[in-house]
């Protein structure tokens, strides 16, 4: 049998790969996919196709099920499209992915269902969200745009000058979408865990905690990015747990089914829990995330392909689903530049070549292979992902390896689940 990836990330290489390890799979098709097919044999990258010439592939080569990684994919419908052509595909329709697309439609979903959020204010115009800024003086926000903007459109603001800043890249420099809907979120202090949970529209099972890393710098200093790395499990005590899943999991389910919201797929729920213990959905992810996905998948002891059949046949209650009493620590390597500069001239890599020592996988972003040799080309190139017994071991092998890579200007941070 085969299957089928959409994307190109890392968190793609990683579901490519967990799948190609189910016994039941033959062939993974990855499209587009990146250099870092060519470290698995099952995997062959296939370039991209669009609409109907996308289902035409996915008959012709029997493709028994497509999994979708990116949240664009989504948004554009393709889930709809292979539910049209009846083929199998593990990811949501466009208007349950809404809950990510728009982070308004977020907020009005999470008012319905009393689900708690941080304070938030919608501007549909730059001089009323300016002085609602200045009534608020020495208050932090988070100033985030409507669209989807790759995991860029929120911006911290902690003075009102950077608000400004802000403002002024979503209203008029419209850096993520048409800029015709800004949120001014008050920014909570505490402690941030990324939930994700797979559902079947019917019944949904949660994966272990994970934490990434969304700035770029050591000390949760600059800019956000798409995630400078994770970990997992993370570790918290059992009675806040059941709050995040009493308070914000269960009636996010119940809400889907209420308003119809179907698909099989992964929702990811971003946590903050405030210094009071109190948890506040932060946004809603409609897919695996990364890197929370290169640290989470090697902790699976099931059959992904069999995990996510079953989500895809509305049979998630029979699936099996067991994990490996390890831990794991991702670390992501980045472009100098990165998130405001991707570059567009292509690097050499070294270091990349296998094997690694036990555990430890890379996950591929932004790479290429010629030649017998490794090039990168901007943004997140690389992920290694280490899975140890304990969480130190795991921390140190990745590190380990990743000091063994190498290309101009290579940035990572020192501290992931330090
Ligand atoms: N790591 C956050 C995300 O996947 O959007």
């Amino acid at each position: 049998m085969n299957a089928l990836v959409l994307g190109a990330g890392g968190r793609e290489h990683a579901i490519a790969c967990t799948l190609a390890e189910s016994g039941e799979i033959d062939r993974v098709y990855w499209m587009p996919g990146n250099g870092g097919a060519v470290i698995h044999p099952q995997l062959t990258n296939v370039p991209l196709l669009h609409g109907d010439d996308l289902v035409r592939f996915a008959r012709d080569r029997t493709v028994a099920l497509t999994v979708v990684g990116p949240e664009q994919s989504m948004a554009d419908g393709i889930v709809n499209r292979f539910n049209a052509a009846s083929l199998r595909i593990f990811g949501f329709p466009r208007r349950s992915a809404q809950l990510e697309w728009s982070k308004v439609f977020a907020r009005q979903f999470a008012a319905r269902h009393d689900i708690p959020v941080p304070q938030t204010h919608v501007f549909h115009d730059y001089d009323r969200a300016l002085s609602y800024l200045a009534k608020r003086e020495g208050e932090s926000f988070f100033i985030k745009a409507d669209e989807l903007c790759a995991g860029k459109g929120a911006l911290f603001a902690p003075d009102r000058a950077s608000g400004q800043r802000a403002l002024e890249l979503l209203f008029h420099r419209r850096v993520c979408g048409e800029g015709k809907q800004v949120l001014i979120e008050e920014a909570i202090a505490g402690e941030e865990v990324s939930l994700m949970a797979i559902t079947d529209a019917g019944s949904h099972q949660i994966f272990p905690l994970v934490r990434d890393y969304k700035r770029l710098h050591d000390g949760d200093l600059g800019p956000n990015t798409g995630g400078m790395g994770a970990y997992a499990p993370v570790t918290l005590p059992q009675e806040l747990i059941d709050r995040i899943v009493d308070r914000i999991v269960e009636p996010t389910f119940a809400g889907m089914i209420e308003e119809g919201l179907d698909g099989a797929g992964v929702v990811y729920f971003g946590v903050m829990v405030d210094r009071d213990g109190d948890p506040h959905l932060l946004e809603y992810n409609m897919r695996f995330g990364d890197p929370e996905t290169q640290a989470l998948l090697p902790l699976l002891a099931s059959d992904l392909y069999q995990l996510l059949s079953c989500a895809c046949s509305g049979e998630l209650e029979r699936a099996e689903l067991s994990w490996h009493n390890d831990a794991t620590v991702c670390v992501v390597a980045t472009t100098a530049g990165y998130p405001l500069d991707y570059g567009g001239e292509t690097f050499p890599i070294t270091g990349l070549d296998g094997p690694f020592e036990d555990g430890v996988a890379v996950f591929h972003a932004a790479t290429q292979y010629q030649n017998g040799k490794w090039f990168g080309r901007g943004g997140r190139i690389f992920a290694v992902t280490a899975r140890k017994e304990t969480l130190c071991q795991a921390r140190e092998a990745a590190y380990r390896t990743i000091e063994r890579m190498n290309f101009a200007g290579i940035h990572y941070r020192r501290e992931i689940a330090g």
